[in-house]
């Protein structure tokens, strides 16, 4: 039987291994998906024990992506493009493949929810290392311009000059405290901030929520992320978690794995919706 990990700190509530065993049995086969804690001390050694005992594939996840992608031989251009990888394969002669998947997956989520993303405008908040695996794949998709809004304006800055040259006068950059109701009408607008994972609220006027076309956060769970909850008490039209992010880079990680078998995520979506809610 073919063996898969997710390698993070926390990973106890990981819904990876859940997903891929809803994803085999849609192709009949048996794999078995457990989940690992690390540390920054250990992490390159839990990735080398992994496979030196029989591991196929395994995702990695917050705070690992970064680490990951050092350990790599051979990389994707998009794990290239984030500078993070979250599937790692084992290839011949022991040598490490790292792909990034979050990205795309964001994608193929973004047309469920919100459909053609060709005019869209986008607010994406953050510009740490999950805003930065987006911005490539977003503009790939054809979003028409991009907006990055940070608590810490440099940072945004920063990978307004690093995509530029790819991208030219697609981006800017924006002090989150500076965000008006006019940036936002209309825009689909995605968070990538850390500000949940430390049970913070975003600093966004009710306004600006109230705006949107489509609040995305690319946070999950059983209850509504604080954003979520913020878009609600502002009367946003429509807003979304990113549990559905979650399945279609899974199911990306898990056609990389088998051969491009592509996993139907609607109903894998569904069961998972219908499990947190229990
Ligand atoms: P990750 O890899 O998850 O993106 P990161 O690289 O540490 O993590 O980046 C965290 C992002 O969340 C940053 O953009 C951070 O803003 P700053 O650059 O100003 O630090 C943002 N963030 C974290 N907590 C926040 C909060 N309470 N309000 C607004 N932004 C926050």
């Amino acid at each position: 039987m073919t063996l898969f990990t997710v390698i993070g700190n926390p990973v106890a509530h990981s819904l990876s291994p859940q997903i891929h065993h809803l994803f085999a049995q849609q192709f009949g086969r048996e794999l078995r998906y457990t989940r690992s804690l690390s540390s920054p001390a250990k992490f390159a050694r839990t990735v080398s024990e992994f496979f030196r005992y029989g591991g196929t594939g395994a995702n990695v996840t917050v705070p690992f992506k970064q680490a990951a992608l050092a350990l790599c031989s051979q990389l994707s251009a998009r794990a290239e493009a984030a500078a993070a990888v979250n599937t790692l394969q084992l290839r011949e002669h022991g040598q490490l493949f790292g792909d990034n998947t979050d990205g795309i997956g964001l994608v193929a989520d973004l047309h469920r929810q919100y459909g053609d993303l060709s005019a869209a405008r986008v607010v994406l908040l953050g510009a740490g290392g999950a805003a930065r695996g987006v911005i490539a794949p977003l503009l790939q998709a054809g979003v028409s311009s991009i907006v990055i809004a940070n608590r810490t304006l440099a940072s945004a800055q920063q990978l307004v000059a690093q995509f530029t040259p790819s991208y030219p006068r697609q981006l800017t950059a924006l002090a989150l405290s500076d965000m008006t109701p006019q940036q936002c009408q209309q825009a689909l607008i995605i968070n990538a901030t850390s500000a949940a994972w430390s049970g913070q609220n975003l600093a966004i006027a009710a306004e600006c929520l109230a705006a949107t076309a489509l609040v995305y956060d690319m946070n999950y769970g059983a209850q509504p992320t604080p954003l979520l909850q913020q878009a609600a008490a502002a009367g946003a039209q429509r807003s979304v978690d990113g549990l559905g992010m979650l399945v279609e880079q899974a199911a990306l990680s898990f056609a990389l794995w088998h051969d491009g078998l592509t996993p139907n995520t609607d109903s894998v979506l569904q069961q998972l919706r219908a499990s947190l809610k229990r």
